[in-house]
């Protein structure tokens, strides 16, 4: 990681400032339905509009491909942004056209509009030059706070921060310090627990960290995958058969590398309805493990003890149902517990980390949580982010 440029090498006020937010948010029936992307985005419009920038919010919602579509808009979006900020808050129905060009001309010092959806333009995915320098021309300075979106190699991502004067806003400085601190500068040992359904899904991530981490435990469905890569009866229990020969791949290059994979020890299998803790030799023809077993929990606790870092992705079982979230939420609490106490340093983020931390209560025991899903993602798989990139290089 290089050094990024934040709100403390640039002056915003009076200027026309386009942030890049991410507030792909859940919507349902026109209303906004988790509002906590725009809560952490907060910090950094407040900061703006009170040092008197007019400040310009771009965003996308979904994956309209290229093409208006009314279900997608980000005009619900925008008010719950202004109900967030408790401020007025302008809505612009286009990106660049001339409804937005007249709200931004009338803004004054302080001032905060949300354009249309930027994936209403084909050339926002398509980090169309033309469709960069249109947007470029509505703002003086470009601000990125959308960590989550850096994978992304978008015209609102990556060549705004070509064309104009450029920083981190506040929360990417936050996730970038903290997710640097954990996997560019992390202190050994390090554990990276990763669970969720499918290896297939993961395998460039388990295939880094499986070298990168000093153990590896693997949960969730791909530690199914990977039992049944070792000769363990997995019942019916969800796996993938065409990848157990890359299970067996990443288990023996890791162990070459002198670093360890971590499998469960016992499951949970569900037996009419109801969970019930078995030994790994004593999993049925019929049975299907929904979750690590208290021996598992007890185990990775230990090892975790041991550790100075912790990365967590993926849920450890199927951590909806309750009687099957046990897995997760024990090892989630241990972990907040041992942060807490102050002798480990633990990230967590991608998909359904957040959901299930947030059910464990755990979420604020964490060094830090991400708001990202595919950015965390790639970050965890070791591969350049392009909006990070471009950023810097600005
Ligand atoms: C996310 O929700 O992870 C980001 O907003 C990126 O969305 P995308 O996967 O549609 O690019």
């Amino acid at each position: 990681m290089g050094t990024l440029r934040t709100l403390d090498d640039v002056s915003p006020a009076g200027r026309r400032v386009l942030l890049r937010l991410d507030l792909n948010v859940p919507i349902d029936g026109g209303r906004v339905t988790g509002s906590e992307r725009i809560a952490r985005s907060l910090a950094t419009v407040h900061e703006l509009a009170d040092t008197g920038a007019r400040t310009i919010i771009i965003a996308h919602l979904g994956r309209p491909g290229g093409r208006p579509d009314p279900s997608m808009s980000l005009a619900p979006v925008a008010e719950a942004v202004a109900d967030a900020l408790g401020r007025p808050v302008a809505f612009a129905t286009d990106t660049i056209g001339d409804n937005a060009a007249d709200i931004i001309a009338s803004t004054r010092p302080g001032d905060v509009v949300v354009l249309e959806n930027l994936r209403f333009h084909p050339g926002e995915e398509a980090d169309d030059r033309d469709f960069a320098r249109a947007l470029g021309a509505l703002g003086d300075i470009y601000v990125n706070d959308a960590f989550s979106v850096s994978h992304r190699a978008h015209a609102s991502v990556t060549s705004l921060a070509r064309l104009l004067p450029s920083c981190a806003g506040r929360l990417m400085e936050e996730e970038v310090n903290a997710i640097a601190r954990a996997l560019s500068h992390p202190v050994r040992p390090i554990a990276a627990v990763v669970g969720g359904a499918k290896v297939s899904t993961k395998l460039a991530i388990l295939d880094h960290l499986s070298h990168w981490a000093d153990h590896l435990v693997v949960g969730g469905a791909m530690a199914n995958t990977f039992l049944a890569a070792q000769g363990t009866g997995i019942g019916a229990s969800l796996h993938e058969g065409d990848m157990t020969g890359t299970a067996v791949r990443i288990m023996k290059s890791a162990r070459a590398r002198g670093r360890a994979i971590h499998l469960p020890v016992d499951v949970v299998v569900e037996k009419d309805g109801q969970p019930v803790s078995c030994d790994l030799d004593a999993i049925g023809l019929e049975a299907r493990i929904l979750d690590i077993g208290p021996l598992t929990v007890r185990s990775v606790s230990r090892l975790i003890e041991g550790c100075r870092t912790v990365v967590w992705n993926g849920p450890m079982g199927m951590f909806e149902r309750e009687g099957f979230d046990r897995g997760t939420v024990d090892l989630a609490r241990t972990i907040a517990d041992l942060t807490r106490s102050g002798s480990i340093f633990s990230v967590a983020g991608g998909g359904d980390t957040a959901a299930a931390l947030t059910r464990a209560g755990a979420t604020d025991g964490f060094s830090y949580v991400s708001t990202a899903g595919g950015a965390f993602l790639q970050w965890l798989e070791g591969t350049p982010l392009p909006g990070l990139v471009a950023l810097e290089a600005a």
